[in-house]
């Protein structure tokens, strides 16, 4: 019987994976299942970011998208978990990985990771009580892999939709290699498989990640997808010429770039944000360091639609075609 192929959810990228990125690579490569969209930040008066909610409403997606929340205040992620279920989405994800010591210091993201008590006294309270499945993403630790260890217990004991898990710890950010004997360690604790997250650049990635973890059905792709955005389709078996995918590349950008000029003063930042996806869609050309300092250099929208028509003139890279 010919195995199920693999589950591809694109992982959240804070200034990336909006829904302009999120459709793009949709209507052109395709290969995800469904996607996670970056944190949106809750606070005690109630005020959330309205373009953000806007971002993951289903009538906006093409992909089934679930909305994520950065905070360690029950009420303030049941009150984004309500809006949420109104607009529609079928899911809600807590970020118990955010890195940045910004985040950390507060006890958000990774920082939930280093208090058992009180992480228990969240998530027991926004599993019984939010409209919608909960899941969570969440890192190895915060300052060490130990920290999971306590974790693991508490969280087999919740009614949780999902654990994603990346592992590194939150020290690391995302310096060194994913941590994968420690994961192998944690992996048989959990009640329920994880789904699997971190550094999967290439097919050849992650058909040795699926050897090493059969049981594991669910695979969260973000840098690696976004450095080569054939990369999913890829996985599933599709073979591009360099026609084919210069094509795709182009149609995607486009998308991305139209859908960034046409937001509300979507002009006044357009060059950082189409800097940061070059930072990424350079890799998908030989000479990617050329690119990205072309990219770099426009200072207006022409010269960054000059620059753009002379990059898709140049060779598309060998390791993008071949995944
Ligand atoms: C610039 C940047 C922004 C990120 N933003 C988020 C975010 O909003 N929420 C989240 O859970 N993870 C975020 N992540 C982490 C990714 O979702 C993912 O866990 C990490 O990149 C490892 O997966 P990868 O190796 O496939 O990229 C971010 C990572 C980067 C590099």
């Amino acid at each position: 019987m010919p195995s199920k192929p693999p589950t591809i959810i694109l992982a959240p990228i804070r200034g990336v994976t909006n829904s302009i990125y999120r459709n793009a690579i949709a209507k052109t490569f395709g290969g995800i299942d469904s996607a996670v969209a970056p944190y949106i930040t809750t606070n005690s008066q109630g005020t959330l970011n309205i373009r953000q909610l806007a971002d993951v409403h289903p009538d906006a997606n093409l992909l089934p998208t679930t909305g994520q929340v950065l905070t360690k205040n029950a009420q303030e992620f049941l009150h984004v978990a309500q809006i949420y279920c109104e607009q529609g989405m079928q899911e809600v994800n807590l970020n118990m990985g955010c890195p940045y010591p910004m985040v950390a210091n507060r006890g958000k993201g990774s920082g939930l990771l280093t208090s058992p008590k009180e992480t228990k006294a969240l998530l027991t309270d926004i599993t019984k009580k939010s409209p919608l499945p909960v899941s969570i993403k969440l890192r190895l630790g915060r300052h060490s892999s130990s920290e999971l260890e306590l974790l693991i217990p508490i969280i087999n004991n919740l009614n949780l939709h999902s654990i994603t898990i990346h592992p590194r710890i939150g020290d690391q950010l995302y310096k060194g290699s994913v941590d994968l004997k420690n994961f192998n360690y944690y992996l048989p604790l959990f009640e329920k498989v994880p789904y699997y997250n971190g550094d999967i650049f290439t097919v050849n990635d992650f058909q040795k990640m699926t050897k090493l973890y059969p049981t594991i059905i669910q695979w969260m792709l973000g840098r690696g997808v976004l450095c080569n955005p054939a990369l999913p389709s890829q996985i599933k078996g599709k073979i591009y010429s360099v026609q084919e995918y210069k094509t795709h590349l182009q149609q995607m950008h486009s998308q991305i770039r139209d859908g960034f000029l046409n937001l509300e003063n979507g002009k006044s930042d357009f060059l950082n944000k189409m800097r940061e996806q070059w930072s990424y869609l350079s890799y998908c050309f030989e000479s990617q360091h050329k690119i990205f300092k072309k990219i770099k250099k426009a200072r207006s929208i022409d010269h960054y639609n000059d620059a753009v028509q002379w990059i898709f003139e140049q060779e598309i890279a060998q390791k993008s075609l071949n995944g």
